[in-house]
Order: C-alpha cells, then structure tokens, then sequence
C-alpha cells in the first residue's frame, strides 16, 4: 500500500476571479503526499517535467527528508509533476528503491502502488534485451517495460490513428502484460503536459480541477484543491491533461468515469470517510489478504518466501518449530500451529517472546524459530529472535514492515502487505498474519513433500475466496454494531472458542480490553467445565466461536453442547456460525453468520465480526479507538 499522487494544469484559478492560484505541480504534489503519507512513510519520491527532460529525486525515511533533498537540489518549476509515498513490499526501503523509477533511459518516470505478480519473468525478458536494472523493485521492471513498448509504438507509429497519443497507448499494452494488482502513473519528456495512468485491483481517483486534473490513490490526495472527484473503474486508463480526462480500458475501448462531489473534511478523507482509522482499517481487510496472497508463485507455480538465506535443505531438516511474537501477532501464531502441524506434521509450539529465553528452551540447529511481528521492531520479539539465533535456530520472520530490524536480521522473511497499520490495536495485520502463516505452511509442505502439488493449489484457492467473504461479512456488520450499542454498560464478557476458534476467541477478548476497556477472558470451551464454568451467572454476555460441522463433527457438536451448558446458567450467549447452521440457533440470543470456508481458515472470518463489536463498543461508550489509553503501537523497551 502506497500513496500515489499525479498533477498536471496551469496552477489553478482562484475562486471567483480569472486569476491563477499560483500553486506549482510540485506544490500540489507534495500537499497530496503529506495527506497520504499514512499510506506509507518509508520512502518517497517526486518527478517533474523540466524544461525538456524529466527530473527526480527521491529519499528513503519519513517525508522531511525528501522536503530536506529538495531544498538542498530543488527542481524546475513545472506544470506536470507525479509523487510517491512508499510502504515497502519488493525491495527494502532504500532510496534506490524508492519510486520514481526512469524507463526509456531516463525519458520516463513511473510510479506504482500494488505488486507486480509476474515482474520475475518480464525483467528476464528485459534483461536479455539489454535493459539493465538498479533496483530490487517490480515497480522498476514496469518503468522499463513501458518504455520499452513506447519506443516500439513511437517508431511503428502505432496507436496514433484512434488519436490516442503514445504514452496512453503504451500503458494500455504494458497493463495487458501485467498480473496482479497495480496503480501505475507515467510521465514522458516528450509529452509534457499529459499524465496517464493505469488501475488494476488497487486504488485510483481523478479530480477535476479548472485548467488542472489531479490523480490520487483517494480523494486526500488532491483534497486542498478540488472537490470534484471521478471513480475509476477496474482495468481502465486513465489520460489526464490541464483541460482534459479520458478513459478507456486495457483496449484502448472508451469509457466513462462516475462523478461525485467530496464532502469529506481533510482527515475524514484520510481516513477514507470513516470516523477512525481502526473502521478503515477493518474494512481494509479484504485487500489485505488479497494482497498478501499476491505473487507468491515462481514461473512453474510453486510457492516461495521473499527473502531465503537459509538453504532449503537445512529447512527440510527442521524438526520443530518454535512461534514467538506478543500481542495480537501472537495469536496469529496460535493459529499457524494448526496449520503447521496439519499440514507439514511438524511439532510447533508458541510461546510469547518474552517468555521464551528466560525458561532455557531447547533449540537446536534443526529449530525454525518463527517470529511474528507488525512493526518488525517489538523488542521482546527481537530480544528473543537473537537468542534463538545464539543457539544455533534458523529464524523466520513475518512481518509488515518491509527493511525493520527483525526480517533484517531473520535467516527468512515472508512480508505481509497490509500496509501501515495506524490505529495503534491490531486488526488488518492480525489477518495478513494469519494469511501469512498459511502461506508458510504450505511453502513448509510444499518443500518437505507432506502435500501433493494440487492440494496445496486447491488450499491456494479457497483462500483466494476469502477476500470476497470478508466483504461479506463487513457488508453485514450492522447488527453486530447495534448489539454493541446496546451492550455499552457491560462489565465484562467471556469468549470461547475450539482448536483455530481459540485463538480467536483470545483475541476477541483482547480487542475489547484494548478498546473499550472492558474485562474480557477469552477460553478454550473445552476448559469451561475446568473452571470458568463459575463466572456464568444471570445476564454474563459469553460470545461462542462455533467450528464449522464440516470439520471435526464431534467438535462442533461438543461446542454446541456448551453453548447449552452456559445458557442454562443465565448466559447472555452470542454466537458466531457458519452459514446454514440452525444448529445453535434455539441456545443462542444472537447469532452472526460468516460465510463457508474451509475449517482451518475460519479465523479469516470469524475474527472480524468480534472487531466489529469491540470496536462500536468503545466507540459507543466515547473512547478513542485509534489511541486507546497506557498502549503504543510498537513497542521498543522490554
Ligand atoms: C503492541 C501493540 C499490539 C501488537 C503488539 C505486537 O502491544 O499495541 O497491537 O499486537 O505490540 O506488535 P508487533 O509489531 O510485534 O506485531
């Protein structure tokens, strides 16, 4: 996830007069960048149309230090500008890496938010043409591409009979040979007043100025300067110029945008209309997955991690795996246990980061020490990656932030791409997580033989469907919300839930703390009889996690029995079921449907309605649900 922004016009007019605003592309650009860096801050870049050539700069770190490089070298005033800001999934965050990225040797410069599934195969291509990279990105791959097929249109001469001009013919054939998901935005020397861009499974805006258009990844990128926005559509291209905006798709077949006005202030923009980032980022978790599913194949469709310096064979020679993460990324490690040992038969335990090098664990050259962590630099994670390290494990790491200390020091790393998380608890990075720890499962079996190639291929599958069926059920969270309102008085609540349902019954109960401030305990339902059977008493809201009756039959049933044991006892019981299950429904005062997965994904599904509620819960009852009160985001002492 990165923030684009794209700028070409004569400076705007001042409301009401003929007058120019006298704004610069530049200025507009950066403004854009500035309200977007909350898409991504660990690069950024800008390029502009000069006198008669395209002039860049770019800087890893924050904002400020490409403000301070172009201070230092500024660049040409200029009509046409485009500019970047970075969250880092191909390639670290270095200011080689960072976009802009030339093509046509310097004629072009192109910007990119998504992941380019087949970049592999195409710099090979390109590489055996002669063209030479400089950077570890797919966004370079792109940039060279479509210049190379503008200078093949160029010289042909083709695309110019419908009108169109070059560069738009040009990203119109590039987009056709690109998978996955992208926003690309290009600029040429030798047309300088024209951006084009193209939109495939990642966002694109168009504003309409007066003698200027803008481009954004959303609304807040050109927010300070038109309200009159146009929506995109999937596979389309998009040419603006100061009077102009055309569309068409990959085909070059014409097409219409839709307008709308933008009544959002600056930061609802931000927050993508909704009243705080931790709504957003919820709502964000179809793309998420989605994301961190994409482009995890080699050419001969086997999957791979993005960084291996272990040699596979020594990994063939793991003989446990040990889990170590805090907080939320723990419970994702919870559910990659039941992966791991299902599907690769490899003892796996987790264990808290802080926890394991004070108890001697054993760990042994044959140990996979797996650690799970958003920020990449929660330091009793770290601690506890380098210990294990010191006892001679390999280390694997997941994590959200491409370049942190932790996959940088990992002997492997699998990226998750939920981009920045901002709202300081958890929740889309908890699902990429757990995304992610599939996709080491089944890398894991994959390298070790537990699984034929189709089953892993029909696992890939399904969770491809997942995307489509978290939608589903943030399409239908209104009354999940209300009971939320409702319950805002509560005192306390318990969740439960069996083998991937503990875990996220955990988890339930640790967003609600986190949020709303309320004592909650998440259980095994198996335990209930053990113990927390005591605190049901008339009125105590027990949420149940019920496991799908295609997996485990017993389990489901066992799970179901408890629900009654409960209710009996004056619970308030709230249950979440797969679709099609009428099962529960006489025990259970409220139930909230998720689609049908298979058993072992369900965690994909049945986190979200519980974020849902913890987060209306906290926001009913007033509190600040992007900074909940004593937490931080990431945290760096022990
Ligand atoms: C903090 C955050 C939690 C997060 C935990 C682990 O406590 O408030 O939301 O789950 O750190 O962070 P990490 O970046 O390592 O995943």
């Amino acid at each position: 996830m990165c923030g684009i922004v794209g700028y070409v016009g004569r400076g705007g007019t001042v409301a009401g007069s003929s007058g120019t605003a006298g704004h610069t592309a530049l200025d507009v650009v950066m403004e854009g960048l500035r309200r977007l860096e909350y898409r991504g801050y660990d690069s950024a870049g800008v390029a502009v149309l000069g006198e008669d050539s395209i002039e860049s700069r770019k800087k890893s770190g924050k904002l400020a230090n490409l403000v301070a490089e172009l201070n230092a070298d500024p660049l040409p005033t200029s009509m046409t500008a485009i500019g970047h800001t970075r969250w880092a999934t191909h390639g670290g965050p270095t200011d080689q890496n960072a976009h802009p990225h030339l093509g046509d040797q310097g004629r072009l410069a192109l910007i990119h938010n998504g992941i380019i599934e087949n970049f592999a195969e195409i710099k090979v291509r390109l590489r055996a043409e002669g063209h030479e990279f400089e950077s570890e990105t797919d966004t370079e791959v792109a940039a060279e591409l479509l210049g190379s097929i503008y200078r093949g249109v160029v010289e042909s001469g083709d695309g110019a009979d419908d009108g169109v001009d070059h560069l738009t013919h040009a990203m119109q054939l590039t987009s056709r040979q690109l998978e996955g998901a992208f926003t690309l935005l290009a600029i040429h020397q030798d047309l300088p007043d024209i951006v084009v861009a193209a939109r495939r499974n990642s966002p694109l805006v168009i504003g309409l100025g007066e003698n200027e258009n803008f481009l954004g990844s959303d609304v807040s990128g050109f927010i300070d300067f038109t309200r009159r926005a146009v929506e995109l559509g999937q596979d389309q291209i998009v040419t603006i110029t100061p009077e102009s905006v055309s569309i068409t798709d990959f085909d070059g077949v014409p097409a219409e945008g839709k307008e709308f006005h933008v009544d959002w202030d600056a930061a609802a923009a931000e927050k993508g209309g909704f009243p705080s980032f931790m709504e957003k980022e919820i709502h964000d978790q179809p793309e998420a997955v989605a994301d961190t599913l994409l482009g995890r194949s080699d050419v001969d469709g086997k999957l791979m991690l993005d960084e291996l310096r272990i040699d596979p064979a020594a990994l063939k020679s793991v003989d446990k795996i040990i889990v170590l993460a805090c907080g939320t990324s723990a419970y994702a490690g919870q559910v990659a246990k039941y992966a791991i040992e299902h599907w690769c038969r490899i003892p796996t335990e987790v264990e808290l980061s802080h926890e394991f090098r004070y108890r001697d664990p054993i760990v042994t050259p044959n140990t996979l020490v797996v650690s799970i962590s958003q920020s990449g630099e929660t330091m009793d994670t770290l601690m506890a990656v380098r210990y294990a390290k010191e006892q001679g494990a390999k280390t694997l790491s997941i994590c959200n932030t491409n370049g942190s200390t932790i996959p940088r020091e990992s002997d492997a790393v699998l990226y998750t791409h939920a981009g920045p998380e901002i709202a300081v608890a958890s929740t889309k990075a908890f699902l990429a997580q757990i995304t992610a720890a599939y996709l080491l499962g089944l890398y894991l079996a994959q390298l070790r033989g537990n699984k034929f190639q189709g089953e892993i291929a029909d696992i890939m599958t399904e969770l491809g469907r997942i995307p489509a069926k978290i939608q589903e059920v943030l399409d239908h969270s209104e009354d999940v919300k209300q009971l939320a309102q409702e319950m805002a008085q509560t005192k306390s609540v318990l969740f439960l839930g069996r083998h991937v349902g503990f875990p996220v019954a955990m988890e339930g109960a640790l967003k609600l703390k986190e949020l709303a401030y309320i004592h909650a305990e998440g259980f095994a339902a198996g335990e209930l009889k053990h113990g927390p059977i005591a605190l049901i008493e008339e009125g105590q809201p027990v949420f149940v996690v019920v496991p799908s009756r295609r997996g485990r039959d017993s389990l489901h049933a066992k799970v179901v029995s408890n629900i009654q044991e409960i209710r009996a006892r004056g619970a308030k019981t709230i249950v979440i079921a797969e679709e099609g299950d009428e099962s529960v429904r006489d025990y259970a005062e409220h139930i909230f449907y998720i689609p049908e997965t298979p058993p072992l994904l369900a965690p994909l599904l049945t986190t979200v309605p519980l974020q849902i509620f913890a987060c209306a819960l906290a926001t009913a009852k007033g509190l600040d649900v992007d900074q909940p009160r004593n937490l931080a985001k990431s945290v760096t002492v022990e």
